[in-house]
């Protein structure tokens, strides 16, 4: 299992877990974390699941790739070199503990 900890706006949190092989924006959906909007359902063509990755885990979670990157400039929310969609982040066990700075808006 795979435990992501979600930071919303306001600096609550939330910690869910889900499986490897989903993504960090299917987990945030299936426990109903409010801050992913996802109306595209995953396809990156909508830029409404955009997160920051917290601190120490950037590397981890790997860079985007050029059609993310291009996806990233349309966010609602500022982008930031921590920006990724949250639905190009795949689970695995070397990302349980991640944790994912949601935005103000999507
Ligand atoms: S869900 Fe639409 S870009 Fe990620």
């Amino acid at each position: 299992m795979v435990t992501v900890t979600f930071i919303h706006a306001d600096e609550s949190e939330q910690k869910v877990t889900g499986v490897a092989g989903s993504t960090v924006m299917q987990l945030a959906i299936d426990e109903g974390v409010e801050g992913i909007v996802a109306e595209c359902g995953g396809g990156c063509a909508c830029a409404t699941c955009h997160c920051y990755i917290g601190d120490g885990w950037v590397e981890l979670a790997g860079p985007p790739n050029d059609f993310e990157t291009e996806m990233l400039d349309g966010t609602a929310a500022q982008r930031k070199e921590n920006s990724r969609l949250s639905c190009q982040i795949t689970l695995s066990d070397e990302l349980d503990g991640l944790i994912v700075h949601l935005p103000e808006e999507q």
